[in-house]
């Protein structure tokens, strides 16, 4: 349902962290402080002078909100494609505007196995900032959309290799030097669960999408990355009959992999358009008192606290600038008229809430209009989506000229 990178030669790797971190987008994120990683335990463990961890070295404490007195790393390849975006445009106006997206931080999704090679890259070029990285490699992956389903199949062997895939993203952030890693775990996977086993392509496989993510929720904790699962938004997991369902849901998952405080909490809105709070309802949330993010949080947290999490969240509110723009509200593709939205910060406003972010970047195509194409998905081709769309994962320069000028807060 999101969208799927094409594997593209990464930029990267262009010298020490040093020079190359150009952290930070706006006053809103403090400066870095100090490193989060404190060694619990001295199981030292001098096999080898390899950069691949081990599994016995110092185990990370977590402390509290990553987010918290720490800058953030802006993804220099994100950046890459917005600086080739401007150099499209004529207009001078839309060029400052544009240079401007390039400075604001967003996730880096490691959507293929291969990617993950370019992980200790980022990790050298991020520093000491917070690298955010999406988790998305899930066999099976998307299984009740087209746009988005990935490389990997249960029946082909998917398990073992989603577990190569996670240790590969485990051992590179051990052998980095205190890196803070904050990841977003597998979007729309468990949301499906809750509302789409009617769908023999999700029901089939349920159980291995849960016991998939608990490996990645439990490794990943070993390497102390603080972790928010998707979650969804309002309008799919906030509706009366399934917010309960969820909670029940994510919370056996928070307690099958052990409870971790790294397992910090979960991530809203992925790659959606709903406001953090919304000036008043959209007509098309008719029937959901829980009509924006806020609601949507603000009910789902004290469940999950009830049931044994004390769950925090990060939101994306990337393209969520401008409101009332969709004719039905599960319509999720490359809706027309979107605008970038809130600026990432940790000053939500909402205890629940450790951080506005941007996790989708804003420009890559969430799926092809193309209707002969294998992974075209008639959300794409529907009528709030702007056509014509490239494959999911490209460039599409209309839309995030869109973006731009619709943003608000304006540019
Ligand atoms: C799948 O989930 C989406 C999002 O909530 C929903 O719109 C759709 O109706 C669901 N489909 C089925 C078959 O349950
Ligand atoms: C649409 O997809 C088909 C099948 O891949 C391809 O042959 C055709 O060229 C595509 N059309 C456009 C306009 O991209
Ligand atoms: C996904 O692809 C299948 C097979 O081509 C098709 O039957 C189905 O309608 C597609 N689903 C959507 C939502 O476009």
């Amino acid at each position: 349902m999101l969208f799927f990178f094409i594997p593209v030669p990464l930029l990267l790797l262009m010298g020490g962290a040093g020079s190359s971190s150009t952290s930070s987008s706006s006053s809103s994120w403090a400066s870095s402080t100090s490193s989060t990683r404190v060694s619990s335990t001295s199981s030292t463990k001098t096999t080898s002078g390899s950069a691949q961890a081990s599994s016995t070295g110092p185990v990370p404490t977590a402390s509290g909100n990553p987010y918290s007195g720490k800058s953030v790393w802006n993804s220099e390849y994100y950046a890459s494609e917005v600086y080739a975006a401007a150099a499209m445009v004529t207009d001078t106006a839309l060029k400052a505007k544009i240079s401007k997206v390039a400075s604001i931080p967003t996730f880096t999704w490691f959507d293929t196995m291969a990617k993950v090679a370019d992980l200790p890259g980022y990790l050298r070029a991020a520093g000491s900032s917070i690298l955010q990285i999406v988790v998305y490699d899930l066999p099976n992956r998307d299984c009740h959309a087209n746009a988005s389903n990935g490389e990997l199949l249960y029946a082909n062997n998917g398990a073992a290799l989603y577990q190569q895939y996670i240790d590969g993203i485990t051992a590179a952030i051990k052998a980095s030097s205190g890196s803070t890693v904050v990841a977003v775990i597998e979007p729309d996977s468990l949301a499906n669960l809750v509302t789409n086993l009617s769908d023999s392509r999700c029901s089939s496989v349920q159980d291995q999408y849960k016991a998939s993510v608990v490996y990645a929720l439990k490794t990943l904790a070993t390497a102390g990355v603080y972790m928010y699962i998707d979650a969804g938004h309002a309008g799919w997991l906030g509706w009366p009959a399934n917010i309960s369902p969820a909670a029940t849901m994510f919370t056996q998952i928070f307690k099958s992999a052990g409870s971790s405080p790294f397992i910090r909490g979960l991530a809203t809105n992925v790659a959606n358009y709903n406001a953090l709070t919304a000036a008043s309802p959209d007509p098309v949330t008719q029937g959901n008192n829980n009509y924006d993010e806020t609601h949507y949080i603000n009910a789902l947290g004290p469940m999950l606290a009830s049931s044994g999490w004390n769950a925090q969240f990060i939101v994306d509110q990337g393209r969520s600038g401008k409101q009332n723009i969709r004719s039905a509200w599960g319509n999720w593709c490359n809706i027309k008229n979107a605008g970038f939205g809130l600026r990432p910060t940790t000053s939500t406003g909402n205890s629940y809430i450790d951080a506005i972010v941007w996790i989708k970047p804003g420009g890559e195509c969430d799926g092809t209009s193309n209707t002969s194409a294998v992974r075209y998905d008639s959300m794409c081709g529907g009528p709030d989506a702007k056509v014509p769309a490239p494959e999911a994962g490209q460039w599409f320069q209309a839309y995030f000229v869109d973006l731009v000028t619709n943003a608000n807060p304006a540019f």
